[in-house]
């Protein structure tokens, strides 16, 4: 028998409490009877957020359904500055270790060794993972038109990704980890991920599905091609055989050569999906919308869109020249990421030309400054990325600072500004129900009326 409207958050209340308690006996099982101290806490950490999520649904089983779903995206965003604000504190404490090495301290918790991963996973995955979480479920549901789907679904997404981030940090600084860059969480936290990546995935469907707007607007592309690919690269690079079901160890089903290039598909498809293509999804929401102008090319979009998502995805072997990756696959690398220039410029020109008209809002507007120079970031670094990775040129810069100030140009100017960006406009618009400044539209945002379209909402 399907659930009538009226039933519905009775049966949610019910499958969330269930949920929540199955978790909390999960986690009191791994408590008491893991077989090594991480486990144990990971365990605890487990069974009492469960024990707070269900206390919580059980004390809130009401619902105010008044449009749209705020509340979690609200969390995410102050997680996002928490986390960034953690993320650079130890990314300024390593480069204070890079030059005074006297501060790695006894302690193994204190080391380079240890704060490094913690500095990139709390920066990307912490500080940008929340910012793509909030300003995802803030531009679908405005330029769907629709309410998340679900009760508790968003909360768990939230929610669930930042127990995500506490089970990664606390293994890192007590040394459990994969050992692989980007990638350093055990099986049972890659597992959880999982579980939260999927819930986000239908939430993010199940608003696209039941949206008012005929239009699927182009930031949403973005947003789940990045949502679809990750999940794909963390399942793959993360096959693994657990040593016992109730111990963090494992061994990678993978070796050698064919490790290697796993692990380079996934990282720079990790920067390709979820340090670019989800802030694009960014860049083009909040770019038209604070401009008050449409997108300069809808046909660029889609253009640069398909493109971009066919590149990326062959360019990993560039982080592997020179070593015994079969020298074809070498070449291969370098050849798609040399292509790879034209796509990510088409975004860049897309972003910065949608400003044509309104480049006096640069001496008015903060938020329009930090739009502009993440853009010019992003043009930037992926010309850079590109030129890096001639196989002449990456035996120069392989191994030096040169890669260290590629990264920052993208993941500090580009990510870290369009975010910032991101943060403030939300800001200074209205938070709640449906309310929000609408841009001036050339025309409605059906691709067939013409090139330039404007985010609704
Ligand atoms: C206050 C801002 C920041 C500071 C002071 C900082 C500092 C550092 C330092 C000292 C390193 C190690 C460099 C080395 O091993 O030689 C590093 C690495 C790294 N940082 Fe940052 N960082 C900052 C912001 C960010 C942001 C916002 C991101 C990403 C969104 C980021 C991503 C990374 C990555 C991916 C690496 C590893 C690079 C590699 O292995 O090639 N950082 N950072
Ligand atoms: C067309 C686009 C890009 C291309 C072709 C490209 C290419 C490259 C190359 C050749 C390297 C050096 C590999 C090595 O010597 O080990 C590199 C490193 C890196 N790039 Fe890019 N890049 C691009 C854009 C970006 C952007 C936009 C970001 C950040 C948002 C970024 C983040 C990184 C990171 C984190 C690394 C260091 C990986 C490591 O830990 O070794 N890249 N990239």
């Amino acid at each position: 028998m399907s659930a009538t409207a009226a039933q519905k958050p009775a049966l949610s209340n019910a499958l969330a409490m269930g949920s929540a308690v199955v978790f909390a006996a999960l986690g009191v099982l791994l408590a008491l009877k893991g077989i090594d101290p991480v486990m144990n806490l990971h365990g605890a950490l487990l069974a009492l957020s469960s024990v707070l999520a269900l206390v919580y649904i059980f004390t809130h089983q009401t619902e105010q359904k008044d449009g749209y779903l705020d509340g979690p995206i609200r969390v995410a965003t102050l997680a996002a500055v928490f986390w960034g604000v953690v993320g650079f504190a130890a990314g300024d404490f390593i480069a204070w270790q890079l030059a005074y090495p006297a501060l790695n301290f006894d302690l193994p918790w204190t080391t380079f060794g240890r704060l490094r991963p913690l500095h990139t996973s709390a920066v990307i995955f912490a500080f940008g993972g929340n910012v793509l979480l909030a300003t995802s479920f803030y531009v679908v549901q405005r330029t769907s038109r629709a309410r998340m789907p679900g009760r508790w679904a968003p909360w768990f997404v939230i929610w669930g990704y930042q127990l995500f981030i506490v089970l990664a940090a606390t293994s890192y600084i007590l040394g459990a980890t994969q050992g692989k860059e980007y990638a350093e969480p055990e099986w049972h936290v890659d597992l959880w991920l999982t579980v939260v990546w999927v819930v986000y995935l239908l939430v993010f469907l199940g608003t696209l599905w039941k949206r008012e707007e005929p239009h699927i607007y182009v930031a949403n592309w973005f947003y789940l091609a990045f949502i679809v690919t990750v999940a794909m690269l963390h399942i793959v690079n993360n096959l693994t055989v657990p040593v016992s079901p109730l111990g963090t160890l494992s061994y990678p089903v993978m070796a050698g050569v064919q490790a290697a290039m796993t692990q380079w598909w996934y990282g720079h498809n990790a920067v390709g999906f979820f340090l670019t293509a989800g802030f694009l999804g960014i860049m083009y929401y909040f770019v038209p919308k604070r401009v008050e102008r449409p997108v300069y090319s809808y046909r660029l979009s889609i253009v640069h869109f398909w493109s971009l998502i066919f590149l990326y995805i062959w360019a990993g072997p560039h982080h592997l020249h020179y070593t015994a990756l079969p020298e074809w696959a070498q070449t291969l690398g370098m050849t798609f990421s040399i292509m790879l220039w034209m796509p990510s410029w088409g975004g860049m020109i897309n972003g910065l030309m949608t400003l044509s008209g309104a480049w006096d809002r640069l001496r008015t507007d903060p938020v329009v400054r930090l739009l502009v120079v993440s853009v010019a970031f992003y043009g930037m670094s992926t010309f850079e990325g590109p030129l890096m990775s001639i196989k002449a040129v990456n035996s120069l810069s392989h191994y030096t600072d040169w890669t260290i100030g590629h990264v920052h140009s993208g993941a500090l100017g580009w990510v870290g500004m369009v975010s910032f960006g991101a943060i403030y406009s939300t800001r200074s618009n209205s938070w709640s129900g449906t309310s929000g400044s609408r841009p001036s539209v050339s025309c409605s945002t059906s691709p067939r009326c013409g090139s330039r379209v404007s985010p609704r909402g």
